[in-house]
């Protein structure tokens, strides 16, 4: 179970990184937009470490349940901050028409990459991020 539950956190927040925050950061405000996304990021990245260390545990053991209880914490802080701060910025400039394109976009990443086909999933430099997408 904790498999396929960690397998879906990463495919999400690769799919926001790829279509979610590149949205904000090129639509948004731009200060509110780069301190949401540098947030979001770090949260990811803290979401991926811990899945990663979950890696290195039998399943069960107490270094297992740490890790996974780490990616528990970090998940639900970073949930707490999307739903409360980030997508309510987003839904004061998102029209019907754009919150349709970006769910076609989502769809369509979901069906080019089943299960996560194709995709890897590293930690991403903040910044770096950023420049990039801005
Ligand atoms: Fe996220």
């Amino acid at each position: 179970m904790w498999e396929a539950l960690a397998l879906h956190l990463e495919i999400h927040a690769e799919a926001e990184e790829r279509i979610l925050y590149p949205h904000l950061l090129k639509r948004g405000s731009a200060e509110t937009a780069e301190e949401e996304t540098d947030d979001a990021i770090r949260d990811h990245n803290k979401i991926r470490d811990a899945i990663e260390a979950a890696k290195g545990h039998q399943a069960g053991s107490d270094g297992w349940w740490k890790a996974v209880w780490q990616a528990r914490t970090e998940n639900s802080e970073h949930l707490t901050e999307e739903e409360d701060e980030v997508l309510p910025d987003f839904r004061k400039h998102a029209d019907m028409q754009l919150r349709v394109d970006l769910g076609a976009q989502w769809l369509t990443f979901y069906g080019e990459h089943p299960s996560g086909k194709g995709l890897t999933f590293h930690d991403k430099d903040p910044q770096r991020y950023i420049q990039e997408n801005s």
